[in-house]
């Protein structure tokens, strides 16, 4: 069975106070969650610390945003696999539309980026997903497959499953402009068989949906039989909008 998911990506927002006020509101509203989706946020690197002590309340993961695929070195700047392991973070977002755009990453540096947090045993949440020219221009499979096996090179067929695939097409990111469930479906499963195609167990594999996902639209997205779970950016920065978004999961 694998597993679902929904997470939050807080982006550049939020100090440190108000990241340890969201979580504890999270961790308020959340502790009787029984449903069957495992919930995680990812708050920016200033934050991650603080947030971790409150991890053994609620059982939450804690995500970063991004990270550097060296161990240690001379990266002005960068934040390491290592650092990230080493205060309690589970999963680490990598290969986003905002990162390849306005910070010029690729799928071979993305790739490289994956390879690292798997061999700290994180979970790398590797995002893919086409621009509105590209979907317009009927490219969108050929865009998606050509991220996933450029950003999963370096990863072995038996250990794609360890990582989570997040399709989040560019034009629905912040744009209040959310694919229909049938589109996002159509592309998961497309996912899904490019990972075959790679030698995956792809049934093993979560593939999340990420681009204006809200209280209101969850269940339906959720309903569909590829999409198991969600990456929320805008809607996550609310205690309450991300707690009815789990609640609501189907
Ligand atoms: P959004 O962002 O929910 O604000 O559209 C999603 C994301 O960028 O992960």
């Amino acid at each position: 069975m694998r597993k679902k998911f929904v997470l939050g990506n807080w982006k550049m927002n939020k100090t440190v106070k108000e990241s340890i006020e969201a979580v504890n509101e999270l961790v308020e509203l959340l502790k009787d969650y029984e449903g069957e989706y495992i919930w995680g946020i990812a708050p920016p690197f200033t934050s991650l610390f603080a947030v971790s002590s409150s991890k053994g309340k609620v059982r939450f993961l804690l995500g970063a945003q991004n990270c550097h695929h060296e161990k240690t070195g001379p990266y002005t700047g960068e934040v390491s696999p290592l650092m990230l392991y080493d205060i309690g973070v589970d999963f680490v977002i990598l290969g986003h539309s905002e990162r390849r755009i306005h910070f010029g990453e690729t799928d071979a540096l993305i790739s490289r980026k994956v390879r690292a947090v798997l061999d700290f045993g994180m979970i790398p949440v590797l995002c893919v997903g086409e621009r509105l020219e590209e979907r317009e221009g009927g490219a969108t499979f050929e865009v998606v497959k050509a991220q996933l096996s450029g950003s999963l090179a370096l990863i072995e067929p038996n250990l794609i499953s360890s990582v989570v695939i997040a399709y989040e097409p560019i034009w629905a990111i912040g744009t209040g402009r959310t694919a229909t469930p049938k589109t996002a479906q159509e592309v998961h499963q497309f996912i899904r068989e490019t990972l075959v195609g790679m030698g995956a167990d792809a049934s093993e594999v979560s593939v999340i949906y990420g681009g204006s996902v809200k209280p209101d639209n969850i269940r339906e997205l959720t309903e569909m039989s590829d999409i198991d779970g969600v990456l929320v950016g805008g809607a996550s920065l609310k205690p309450e909008s991300f707690a009815n978004i789990i609640h609501f999961a189907k």
